[in-house]
């Protein structure tokens, strides 16, 4: 049995989630991790869970001593590129975390770079392992819904002064010079950008319009509230609305709109509801995980597809250029917002955010359009 030999790069974020599916895989019998690269100190149930396996400040570093079949990148967005280049110049594939990342440019020279060396890029928008996704797309092609007007999704969660705090990088749009593009449409809110764009069949673009709007209530230079519409080559409209100053965390969902029905993907859980004159009906899929999607397209490429391959990464690449090249967000004057508790644990609430931002992706309008006072 082949059993890859994984290297984990940045483990003291989301890094964590990824270095227990190793476990899993380890238990398993599929995978084995061979070396760790983290810059920063390691906190000690982390350094329990890494164990003999030896720790690397930098990928050069890790590379220079190992050879892995497979590297997972989750680092910051900025770093993405080049630590994806040098992993797949040293013959391993990648598993890259969302947003892959940061400019059309970049995606371009990456997915080059992956054909010339003959290695596969995953990337990290985990739900697309579902093929909850695929039944979504289907219900907006098949007729069931009748004519479809398009595709609407909203993102509305909560975040306080922690998380903006929690790294450098947070909340920014640039750092020391080059394009971050942290933001609520682009990274927490990326997996509905990019479950949208595949329900529309329109993942691998070109997008033919898009429009940006970005606002924001908290003093961060990017968007903490924003909307795109894009307009696919051929398809369904397009319409996402997020924000991070809700007054409460709603499930995001995707939905497909129809003049006979509605479908929705409540896309955590993997779970359609199909909504029509005949009534309303509710299917909860499987989920594979995309670095063991990863591992079986190694052994048999041909049989076993990519689920999140970078390639079908390029509309949503298409919509971060667009928002890297916007102006800067639009700040929100404090008679708008509340600020709800105190210290780390502070977060600004939008008035009205909550139902904006679902008529926004049901009507298939812009925050600009909804005669909203603070556009
Ligand atoms: N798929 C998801 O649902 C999901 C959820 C959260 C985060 N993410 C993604 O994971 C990535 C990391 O996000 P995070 O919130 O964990 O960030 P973070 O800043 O909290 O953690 C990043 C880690 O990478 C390390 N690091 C920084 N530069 C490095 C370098 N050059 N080489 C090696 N390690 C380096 C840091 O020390 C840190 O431990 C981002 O792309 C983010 O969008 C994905």
């Amino acid at each position: 049995v082949d059993q890859p030999e994984i290297a984990l790069v940045g483990v003291n974020g989301w890094g964590g989630v990824h270095l227990d599916t190793i476990a899993r895989l380890r238990a398993a019998g599929t995978a084995r991790l061979v070396a760790v690269c983290e810059p920063a100190p390691l906190p000690a149930d982390t350094r329990a869970a890494i164990g003999d396996v030896p720790v690397y400040p930098t990928l050069d570093d890790l590379l220079a001593a190992h050879r892995p079949s497979v590297t997972v990148l989750v680092t910051p967005i900025h770093t993405h590129a080049g630590l994806a280049a040098a992993a797949l110049r040293a013959g391993s594939d990648v598993l890259l975390e969302k947003p892959p990342v940061t400019g059309l440019d970049e995606h371009a020279a990456l997915l080059a770079l992956a054909e010339e060396t003959g290695r596969a890029v995953q990337v990290g928008f985990q739900n697309l392992g579902s093929p909850a996704v695929a039944a979504l797309a289907e219900l907006a092609a098949d007729g069931t819904l009748g004519a479809v007007r398009g595709v609407g999704a909203a993102g509305r969660w909560v975040r306080d002064r922690r998380y903006y705090r929690r790294s450098r990088w947070a909340g920014r749009r640039r750092l020391d010079g080059v394009a971050v593009v942290d933001g609520s449409l682009t990274n927490p809110f990326a997996h509905s950008v990019q479950t949208a764009l595949a329900a529309a069949g329109a993942a691998h673009g070109p997008l033919r319009t898009v429009e940006v709007e970005l606002f924001r209530a908290n003093d961060i230079e990017a968007d903490d509230t924003g909307c795109v519409r894009v307009t696919p080559a051929a398809g369904p409209p397009v319409v996402v609305a997020t924000t991070l100053c809700a007054s409460r965390e709603h499930e995001p969902w995707v939905a497909v709109f129809g003049e006979a029905g509605t479908a929705r993907l409540d896309y955590r859980f993997d779970r359609v509801t199909v909504t029509t004159p005949d009534g309303t009906r509710e299917h909860e899929y499987d989920r594979t995980d995309l670095l063991a999607n990863l591992i079986a397209h190694r052994a048999d490429p041909a049989a076993v597809p990519l689920l999140s391959p970078l390639a079908a990464t390029a509309a949503f690449t298409q919509v971060l250029q667009a928002i890297r090249d916007a102006p800067d967000p639009t700040p929100i004057p404090p008679e708008h917002w509340t600020e709800v508790g105190a210290g780390d644990d502070a977060h600004r609430v939008l008035a009205g955010i909550d139902d904006a931002a679902a008529r926004a992706a049901t009507d298939l309008m812009l925050y600009s359009e909804l005669g909203l006072p603070w556009t």
